[in-house]
This record gives structure tokens, sequence and C-alpha cells, in this order.
């Protein structure tokens, strides 16, 4: 019998529309549909909402995790019924963006100490930068590496691919967009 669909809600961090990282996760996207998986993408940079302020306040009632009035009020619930979260994102600063940067924080309210939190569920990084060094990712890769295993997430892979600068120069690296299709098939 075939297992449920996931729902596989993917980030895209960056401030470009159509830029390398939203590439790669277009093509990890593609993959999980043809698996069959709901597939949902949020670009960041067209949400407001404020940085996670450090209040303490969270979950001030059973069914708002922050105190925060803005866009992420509506993410919250797309978060929780996430099977997969994907993490989309240009290096910034040998960092992730400030957009993907200010969602974490957020996600604050949803971690381990909180009865309602994210554990269990499978996370997925995929990133591009214009240096080619693999060291360049070794910053990202260890933030990566630590809020997943904090939020008590799976990681099912990572795709960082180096030497892109030009918004579409992915698209003339085919080797890279196989592997993020390659990574979103394996949501079987
Ligand atoms: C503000 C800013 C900071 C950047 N910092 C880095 C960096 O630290 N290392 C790097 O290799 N590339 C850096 N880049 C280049 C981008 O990572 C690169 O162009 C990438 O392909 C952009 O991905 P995107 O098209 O998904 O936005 C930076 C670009 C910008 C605009």
């Amino acid at each position: 019998m075939r297992k449920r669909p996931l729902n596989v809600l993917i980030f895209l961090g960056s401030p470009r529309e159509d830029g390398n990282s939203t590439r790669l996760a277009f093509a990890f996207a593609d993959a999980a549909s043809r698996n069959g998986h709901a597939v949902q993408s949020l670009r960041l940079s067209a949400l407001e909402f404020a940085p996670c302020d450090g209040c303490g306040d969270c979950w001030p009632t059973a069914a708002r995790p922050c105190v925060l009035r803005d866009d992420l009020e509506a993410v919250y619930p797309l978060l929780r019924k996430a099977d997969v979260l994907v993490f989309a994102t240009p290096l910034h600063f040998y960092a992730w963006s400030t957009p993907l940067k200010k969602l974490t924080d957020r996600l604050y309210c949803l971690s381990p100490q909180f009865k309602r939190n994210l554990k269990g569920k499978t996370s997925v990084l995929l990133a591009a930068a214009a240096d080619d060094r693999p060291a360049a990712f070794a910053g990202l890769k260890a933030t990566y590496r630590l809020v997943a295993d904090y939020m008590g997430w799976k990681r099912l892979g990572e795709v960082l691919v180096g030497g892109l600068d030009a918004p579409d120069a992915v698209s003339r690296n085919g080797r890279a967009l196989a592997r993020a299709d390659a990574l979103g098939a394996r949501l079987a």
C-alpha cells in the first residue's frame, strides 16, 4: 500500500526572485511532486515579519506560538503540519540569508522545550554561493546541522553549490540541479 503523501514546505531565502537557490529548490520540488508529495514554497522576502525580540512570552495562548502579530501567524500552522522542511538560501557573508535567519529565530517558540514543537520532521539544506571553495560553506553547514539537531529534525541531506554568481548560473550546472533533484527523489 502506498504511504501517505508527505507535506513538503520550502522556504526560499533569497531576495532574488528566480535566483540560484530558488532554482535548486524547484529542482528538489519537482522531484518530490513527481513522487506524489504535496509541495508548498514560501518566498520569505515576500512576507512581513519581525525578528524575534527575545521576550520569552512564547505560547501566550494554546493557539498562538508567538506574541508577535505578523505574517508568520499564518506560517506556524504550515510548519506544524509539514513533514519536510526545506531551507533554500544564498550564502550571504558565509551564513544563511537574513530572511532565513529571521525565520529560524522565530522558530524558538516551536523548539523542543515546548510541548508543541517541530521534533521528528525531516529537513533539507540547499545553498548557492559565488565562492567555489568547499570551505566557504563551513559556517552555514555547521549552523544548519546544529539547528536541525537542536530542533530534533532528521537531516535528509544538503546540496551546497559554489561557483555561482549570476542569478541563472545554476541552470548551466546540470550536475547541481541533478543533485537537488536526486535529493527530492529520496522522499519516497
Ligand atoms: C549580500 C551578499 C552577500 C554575499 N556573500 C557571499 C559570501 O559570503 N560568499 C559567497 O561565496 N558568495 C556570497 N554572495 C554571492 C551569492 O551567494 C551568490 O551570488 C549566490 O549564487 C546567490 O544565490 P541566489 O541567486 O539564490 O540569491 C553574496 C551575495 C550578496 C548579495
